[in-house]
């Protein structure tokens, strides 16, 4: 895997190199107003990075609502702290954990120690399943750490197509640079394993977004 792709050094240069604004800013805006989230809510943001998220998040949850931000990159966390303090956001919860193995109850825990609901009302995942071989885990664990009928969003990358095919070997690019599977495709699991699912697609199909909600009762997670 390339350097920047491990998110360690190269954290702090995440946001200026990550092609925010020219694109994938669209995804992570359009994913979560479809979320439909209430003021107080408490949102999982699993692989949150350095918080790019967050202000959006904020902006409908208010200071009563929580995030709770989980990565495996002590790096990228410093970033998102750093978001944190300088905004004044006293609702952010960090935490260092691989999404693909953690252990959901012993997160939960963690997450109640800081004062916070063991189990959130929706949870997200923004260009990051994509870069874990085994997915289908931290999915899993995402629908481990919320409540019952939660709302969950996919919002990841695939080819362009239509107008915007030739756009694919730069969006080759930035996946290989980010270390992403292109062809991952993980907002399948929200189609498969979620109701009420709504579909949006943004800069030439290049990027899916999923909400759906959890199904109604509680999953018995491993001990
Ligand atoms: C492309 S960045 C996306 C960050 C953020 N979600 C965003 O929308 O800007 C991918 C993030 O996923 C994190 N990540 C990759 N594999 C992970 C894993 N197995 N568990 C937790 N975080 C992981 C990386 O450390 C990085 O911060």
């Amino acid at each position: 895997m390339i350097p920047i792709a491990k998110y360690t050094t190269a954290a702090r240069f995440y946001d200026v190199v990550s092609a925010e604004y020219p694109v994938y800013a669209a995804g992570r805006t359009l994913g979560i107003e479809m979320f439909g989230l209430a003021p107080g809510s408490q949102v999982l943001d699993l692989g949150c990075g350095t918080g790019l998220n967050f202000s959006r998040l904020q902006r409908i949850i208010g200071p009563r609502g929580r995030i709770i931000g989980v990565d495996r990159s002590p790096d990228m966390l410093a970033q998102a702290r750093r978001r944190a303090e300088r905004h004044s956001w006293a609702n952010v919860v960090l935490l260092e954990a691989d999404a693909t193995t953690l252990v959901p109850h012993e997160v939960a825990d963690q997450i109640t120690s800081s004062g916070a609901a063991p189990h959130s009302d929706a949870a997200l995942a923004t260009y990051t399943l994509s870069l874990m071989a085994d997915w289908e885990s931290a999915w899993a664990n995402m629908l481990h750490l919320v409540k019952p009928g939660a709302v969950m969003g996919v919002v990841d990358m695939q080819k362009p197509s239509g107008l915007f095919t030739a756009m694919t070997p730069l969006a080759r690019a930035a996946c290989w640079l980010g270390g992403s599977d292109i062809d991952a495709h993980p907002w399948t699991a929200v189609e498969r394993d979620c109701f009420e699912v709504r579909a949006a697609a943004a800069r030439g199909e290049h990027l899916q977004i999923r909400v759906g909600n959890r199904p109604g009762s509680r999953l018995q997670p491993p001990r």
